[in-house]
C-alpha cells in the first residue's frame, strides 16, 4: 500500500514522520474510544439490515452480499471516523469523497506500468513541478487519477475544516468523547490530541488531512473482503453457521434480542474462533521489508553456512509470503490448511506458541506486526463481529450457485468468474 496520493499519511511516510504519526493515531483506536463508537456501528448495520431485508421481504433473494460489505465498510469507517455518511446503503449513487476514493485504486492500478518508470524519475523531479507535469500529459487515465486525488483531497480539507472549527470551540475533552450526537468521531479526538500535543509531537495540517484519507482507504477493501470471505467459508459450513448464530441468539436473549455491547460481543467464543480462523486466509497476501530478516529455521548457503538469519540492502523490495506462516502445518499443526474454526476453543499447538510469530493478531501475521503493522486491527475485529451478529440474527446465507473467484491483488477480493473487475459475491439470502 505504498501510496501517497493522500499526501503525508501514515502509509506513505518513513522514520520519524511515521512514528509521530502512530504515537498519535494510536490511542485514537483504544477499547475506550471503540466502545463510544459502538452504537454508531450498530446504527450503520441496523440499515443495512433494513436494506436487505427489503430485497428479501419474508421470503429468499439473491443478494451480492460482497457489494453490501463494500458499501458498508466503507460507511462504518466513514461514520466512526469522520462522522459523515458516505453512503446511505439505501440509494445506488455514494457522496463524491466516497466515489474518489473507491476509483482511486483502479485509477492507479490502470497507471502501473507507468509508474515503474515514474519511480526511477521521481527523485530528479522537484517536488513543485511534479503536478504541472502530469496536468500535462496528454492521457484519460492520468486525468482520471488526478481527478480522484482533486475530489479526495477537496472533501478531506471541507471535513478537516468543520472538525478543527469544531474542536476548536471545544474545552473540555468530554465535550468531544461523550456529547450525544456530536463530535463523537474519532478524527474529532485526535484533533483534540494534537491540539494539546507537546511541540514536536504535534501533526501538521496536510498530516492530518492526509490521515483522514488514508484511514478510510485503509479500512474498507480489507475488511469488507474480510467479511465476504467469512461468508463464503460458513455458506460452505452450514453446520459452523448455525452454531455461530445459536450463540449469537442466546447472547441476545439477555437483551430480549437488542444489541450486544461491546463487551458482550467480544466475549462471544466461536465469533472469535470463526473470525481468527478466516483470518488466517489474509485479506493483504503480501507484504514488504527492508532490514534484516530473522529465519525461524537456519538455511544453509551455497557455500554451506548456515544462516540464522538475511541482511537485505537498503532500498530492496521483499516480498513476504505472510500466508505461507499463517498455516505451516509446522506450527499449526496437521490441519493447518483446514478451515477450522475450533482450533481456537482449545489450546494452541506448542509449536505456535514457542514460535512467537511477531504478528499483532493472535499469533496471525494478518495484520502485520511491528512499527507498521495495522492501527486499525482492533476496529476491524469489531466491525466484523457487529456485522456478523447482527445479520446473522437477521438472514441465513446459502450458496447461490455462481461461479465465484477469488483474485488476489492488493487485497484478496471475490468476482462472479475470473474476467470481471468489480467485486461480487451474490448469495442466497433467506429472511429469519
Ligand atoms: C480485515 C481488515 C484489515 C486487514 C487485514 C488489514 C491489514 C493491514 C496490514 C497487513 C497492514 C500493514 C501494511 C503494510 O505495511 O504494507 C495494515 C496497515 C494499516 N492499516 Fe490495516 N487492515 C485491516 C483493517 C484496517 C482498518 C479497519 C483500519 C482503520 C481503522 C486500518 C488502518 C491501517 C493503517 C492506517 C495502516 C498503516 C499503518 C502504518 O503504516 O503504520 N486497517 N493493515
Amino acid at each position: 500500500m505504498s501510496i501517497d496520493a493522500f499526501g503525508p499519511g501514515m502509509i506513505s511516510s518513513i522514520g520519524e514522520a511515521h512514528s509521530k504519526q502512530r504515537k498519535l493515531i494510536n490511542p485514537v483506536f483504544s477499547s475506550k474510544n471503540l466502545q463510544r463508537v459502538t452504537p454508531v456501528l450498530y446504527e450503520v448495520i441496523h440499515r443495512l439490515t433494513r436494506g436487505i431485508r427489503t430485497l428479501v421481504k419474508d421470503g429468499t433473494a439473491e443478494v451480492d452480499v460482497g457489494r453490501y460489505m463494500g458499501r458498508t465498510a466503507l460507511e462504518l469507517i466513514s461514520r466512526a471516523v469522520i462522522g459523515r455518511s458516505l453512503d446511505p446503503l439505501t440509494e445506488t449513487k455514494s457522496h463524491p469523497y466516497a466515489e474518489g476514493l473507491k476509483t482511486i485504486f483502479p485509477a492507479i492500478y490502470s497507471l502501473s506500468n507507468y509508474f515503474q518508470f515514474y519511480g526511477v524519475l521521481r527523485p530528479f523531479i522537484p517536488s513543485p513541478l511534479r503536478r504541472p507535469l502530469m496536468n500535462m500529459l496528454p492521457s484519460r487515465r492520468v486525468k482520471g487519477l488526478l481527478q480522484s486525488i482533486d475530489t479526495i483531497y477537496a472533501n478531506a480539507v471541507t471535513i478537516y475544516v468543520e472538525k478543527k472549527r469544531d474542536v476548536e470551540s471545544t474545552d473540555q475533552v468530554s465535550e468531544i468523547e461523550e456529547a450525544p450526537g456530536r463530535a463523537r468521531d474519532l478524527i474529532s479526538i485526535l484533533l483534540y490530541a494534537n491540539a494539546r500535543a507537546s511541540e514536536g509531537d504535534t501533526l501538521s495540517e496536510e498530516e492530518l488531512i492526509a490521515s483522514l484519507s488514508t484511514l478510510i482507504f485503509a479500512a474498507t477493501d480489507t475488511t469488507s473482503n474480510a467479511l465476504s470471505r467469512v461468508f463464503d467459508c460458513i455458506v460452505k459450513r452450514p453446520d459452523v453457521q448455525t452454531k455461530l448464530r445459536e450463540e449469537i441468539m442466546a447472547a441476545k436473549q439477555v437483551h430480549s434480542g437488542g444489541d450486544l455491547s461491546y463487551d458482550e460481543l467480544l466475549a462471544l467464543p466461536y465469533l472469535d474462533a470463526v473470525l481468527r480462523e478466516t483470518l488466517l486466509t489474509r485479506p493483504a497476501p503480501f507484504d514488504f521489508a527492508n532490514s534484516t530478516l530473522p529465519l525461524s529455521k537456519p538455511v544453509r548457503g551455497t557455500d554451506g553456512t548456515f544462516m540464522h538469519s538475511i541482511f537485505v540492502p537498503k532500498g530492496t523490495l521483499v516480498f513476504v509470503p505472510v500466508h505461507a506462516a499463517n498455516t505451516n502445518p509446522a506450527l499449526w499443526g496437521r490441519d493447518a490448511r483446514q478451515w477450522r474454526p475450533e482450533r481456537w476453543l482449545a489450546p494452541l499447538p506448542d509449536a505456535l506458541t514457542e514460535a512467537k510469530i511477531p504478528g499483532v493478531y493472535s499469533h496471525l501475521m494478518t495484520f502485520w506486526g511491528g512499527g507498521r503493522a495495522c492501527i486499525g486491527f482492533k476496529f476491524a475485529e469489531l466491525e466484523m463481529k457487529i456485522v456478523l451478529a447482527e445479520l446473522l440474527s437477521a438472514f441465513t446465507f446459502e450458496d447461490a450457485g455462481k461461479p465465484v473467484a477469488w483474485n488476489i491483488g492488493e487485497v484478496v477480493y471475490p468476482t462472479v468468474g475470473q474476467d470481471s473487475p468489480v467485486p461480487a459475491f451474490p448469495m442466497k439470502v433467506t429472511a429469519l
